[in-house]
This record gives C-alpha cells, structure tokens and sequence, in this order.
C-alpha cells in the first residue's frame, strides 16, 4: 500500500499522498489540501518546500553528497569536461565522443554574437557592475533571436536556441571584461575549444592566439563543473519560475543572473575575497571577524559560510579548497589572503556559535582565490559563477517546460489592514 500522512483540520481527517524519490526522500503532496479543507501551507524563504519533482542533480545536505544525473560531483570534476557536464545536465546521459564533439563544434559555430549588441552596449559606464551588464546583454539576446519568442517551439528549434546561449554567453563575458578595461574586444576563434576561446577573448589581445598553460585550463573546467547545477537554488528557482509563464529562455536565465547577483548567493564569492582583502588590511585578526559575525547588532557575515541545505559540508567546497592549494602552487602564486582564508575557516571551525549552527564554508570560500591567481578581478567572480551555472539554468528550464509544469504562483496568508474606509484627501 502506498504512504500516506494524515493531517486533522477541525475534526476531519485527511489523507495526503506521499512522493518518494528515487534516492527515498520523502515529500508529502500538498497540492490538493486547500480544494478538500480550505488551508494553505506557509514556508517563508521555502525553507521546506519541494517546488518540483527533477531528475537533475541529487543533493544530500546532511551527508555532504551532490550528483548530477547520478554521477557523483567528485568525478565529474576530476574526470569530466566543462561541455561534457554542460551535455548531461541538459540531455540526461553522457553523450558518446561523435556527439559530444558535435554538440562542441555546434556550440563552437554560435560563439560570434551580433554586432549591433555593441551599439547599446557600449552605453553602459565602464565601471558599471558585470552582473548588471551580463543579464541586460543575455536578455537581449531575444532581441536578437525572436524565434525564441515562441513557446511552441519544436524541439530542434528549442535546441538552437540553446546551443547559442550556450556559444554566445562565453563571447559577452569577455566584452564585459575588454571594456572594464577599455580594450578592444577579442573574438572568437575557430581553432579554439570552449574554454581556450574564452580565456583568449578574455586575456588575450585582437590578433593574439594566446596559449595557456594547461593547469590553467584545467582549472577553469573544474570550477566551471564545480558551479553547473545545484537544484532549486535562489536562481535556478527564479529561472523555473520565469521560464514557467512561457517566457523565452534568454529572459528566464536574465533573471537568473540577476537573483545570483545578491551577495546572499551569487554574489558570496565577490564578497569573500572582500572581506579577507578587509581582514588583512586591518592587521590579520580573524577572531575580531568572528565575533563581528556572531554579533546579532552587527550586520557582518562571514561570507562564504553557511548554506541553506548543506549541514555538513559542501562537497564542491572540499574540491576547490584542494584545487586552490594546488593551483596556487603550480603557478607559484603567493597570496597572503589564502592564509587569512586557513586561518578563519580554522577559527570558524572549532568555535561553538559555528558549530551549533553547522556552519560551513561553502563553494565561494575558496573559489575567488583560484580566479584571482588565474588574472581575474573581483567584480568578475560572480559573473563566472553565472558562465558556470548556465548548463543547469538551461536543464532546469528545458525540465520545466518538456514537463509541462503550470505557472509557478505561491500563495499567501494576508495580514495587512481589513476595510478600510477611504477618506477624501483633503481631510486627511
Ligand atoms: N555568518 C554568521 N552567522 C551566520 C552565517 C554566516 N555566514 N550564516 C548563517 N548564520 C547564522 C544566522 O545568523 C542564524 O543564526 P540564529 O539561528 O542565531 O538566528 C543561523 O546561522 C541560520 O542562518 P539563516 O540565515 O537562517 O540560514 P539560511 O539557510 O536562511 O541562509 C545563507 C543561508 C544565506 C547561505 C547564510 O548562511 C549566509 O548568509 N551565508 C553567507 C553568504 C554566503 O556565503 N552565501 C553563499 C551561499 S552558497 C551559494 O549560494 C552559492
């Protein structure tokens, strides 16, 4: 017989099925209790609430696991591509090696972007944020591809419109870096992959074939996959719930960039780097930055700890913290600040207020440090988070809309004034 759970509203008994996922979480639909009694359930933040059922990416916040389609995050870092993960998270299953290399050179072909996004976007202040910039310029890009505007898309038209999201957002990265620097933009080359062409437009000069060393290379893939998905987030929710009115995909995942921004999520690993830059100038003293952070009167958080789900760990934390090591020892790059970041985690750590809320350092720790070695400046941090996370922004709103999941629309408990008379203004 299948699970249930009774709930007792007024002396009536109802029964509510229970959903069992394939890893056996437990969920009890809800959906039908306000048609039988009338109630609502209310979970501020979402603190408890499974928005979808998703065959995505499985995360175990109490055991420190995440897999993507049942492949555990520790291997595909280690052994996978940033395309490969890219391919799975959005077509369920590894491609074979033909397909993956023409799922490469498709995405490859898309990479040039339209030259007349140049027109507005060299409105933009050259010290405007690269976030702000980022989600106008993907969101744009509807402008530019109104097929996307069609929500009865057939399948292969679904597809392009993918494919150059996935070409194109790599290329406007790298414009937002030129200009905040004030240089010409590099384009795209055809004898280069997915990543090289992306560092080559970022650091490279017009006519530059720059090559990179492959620690660097390696690096970029393993952070890339390290951010690919991580389910009902701030901003893939956001996607789903955009993509959910049948808005096109450039706008969902415009939206998304925008929810990743908030230094809540997203934006943690600028602030990260900030704050131990902080710590540093102020004489080294992480136990100062502890208590600020334990202090309920004080706005300060340790950013780069804590997680909404992972009680534990952060398995993707553990990963970047041993490749931060590594890197930063293979290019022989000293920086004072990862010692600050030891020392503070060390700190945190054994210290009780920490312990008692099963705070952790989570995937922003250390990810800064490793773009810091590799060239990158602050502000562009949380931007590659969003290059990073584009694959599961993608998977999750293809997942939506292949499902056909209705609007997404919470629902309320009202609290504000009740009949009120209105009274004329002038006698106010
Ligand atoms: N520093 C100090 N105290 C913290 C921190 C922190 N970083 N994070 C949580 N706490 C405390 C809270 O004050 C609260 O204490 P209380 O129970 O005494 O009131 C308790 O821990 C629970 O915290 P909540 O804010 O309720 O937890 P929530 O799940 O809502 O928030 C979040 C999770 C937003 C990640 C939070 O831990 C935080 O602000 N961390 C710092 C920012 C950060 O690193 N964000 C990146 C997250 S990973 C990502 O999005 C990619």
């Amino acid at each position: 017989m299948s699970e249930t759970a009774s709930i007792t509203l007024n002396g009536k008994t109802l029964e509510l099925p229970v959903i069992t996922g394939t890893e056996n979480e437990k969920a009890i639909d809800i959906s039908k209790l306000r048609d039988q009694s009338g109630y609502i359930t209310l979970d501020i933040g979402y603190k408890n609430t499974g928005a979808t059922q998703s065959a995505i990416t499985f995360l175990d916040g109490e055991n420190g696991v995440l897999k993507h389609r049942g492949y555990k995050i520790e291997d595909l870092a280690e052994k996978s591509t940033f395309l490969e993960v890219a391919y799975l998270l959005i077509y369920g299953h590894l491609p074979s090696k033909e397909v993956l290399e023409k799922f490469r050179a498709d995405i490859k072909a898309q990479m040039l972007v339209h030259e007349d996004m140049k027109i507005f976007f060299a409105g933009f202040p050259s010290k405007s944020h690269p976030m702000g910039q980022l989600s106008c310029l993907v969101g744009a890009l509807s402008a530019f591809y109104p097929e996307s505007l069609n929500p009865n898309q057939t399948e292969e038209e679904e597809n392009k419109t993918i494919i150059n999201l996935l070409g194109k957002m790599p290329t406007i990265v790298s414009w937002i870096q030129k200009k905040s620097l004030g240089h010409p933009v590099v384009y795209p080359k055809k004898d280069l992959g997915y990543i090289d062409n992306f560092m080559n437009m970022i650091f490279g000069e017009v006519n530059s074939d720059k090559t990179f060393d492959p620690v660097i290379i390696d690096a970029m893939h393993k952070l890339l996959i390290l951010h690919a998905d991580h389910e009902q987030n701030c901003s893939t929710s956001t996607v789903r719930i955009v993509g959910s009115s049948n808005a096109n995909l450039y706008a969902s995942v415009s939206a998304g960039i925008n929810a990743l921004w908030g230094p809540l999520h997203g934006g943690a690993n600028q602030a990260v780097i900030e704050m131990l830059e902080d710590i540093k100038n102020d004489g080294g003293d992480v136990e100062k930055y502890l208590a600020k952070a334990k202090d309920k009167n004080d706005p300060f958080r340790l950013m780069g700890f804590g997680h909404r789900v992972y009680k534990n760990f952060d398995p993707r934390a553990k990963i970047i913290k041993k490749a931060c090591d590594d890197i930063l020892e293979k290019l022989g790059v000293q920086d004072p600040v990862l010692d600050i970041a030891k020392k503070l985690e060390e700190a945190a750590l054994s210290d009780q207020y920490f312990i008692d809320r099963k705070l952790y350092p989570n995937v922003d720790f250390y990810s800064g440090i490793i773009y810091r070695a590799l060239g990158f400046n602050s502000d562009m941090f949380t931007v590659l988070f969003a290059l990073g996370r584009l694959p599961g922004w993608i998977a999750q709103w293809k997942e939506m809309r292949d499902k056909k999941e209705p609007i997404g629309r919470p629902r309320q408990v009202y609290n504000g004034e009740i009949d009120r008379v209105y009274t004329d203004i002038s006698t106010r």
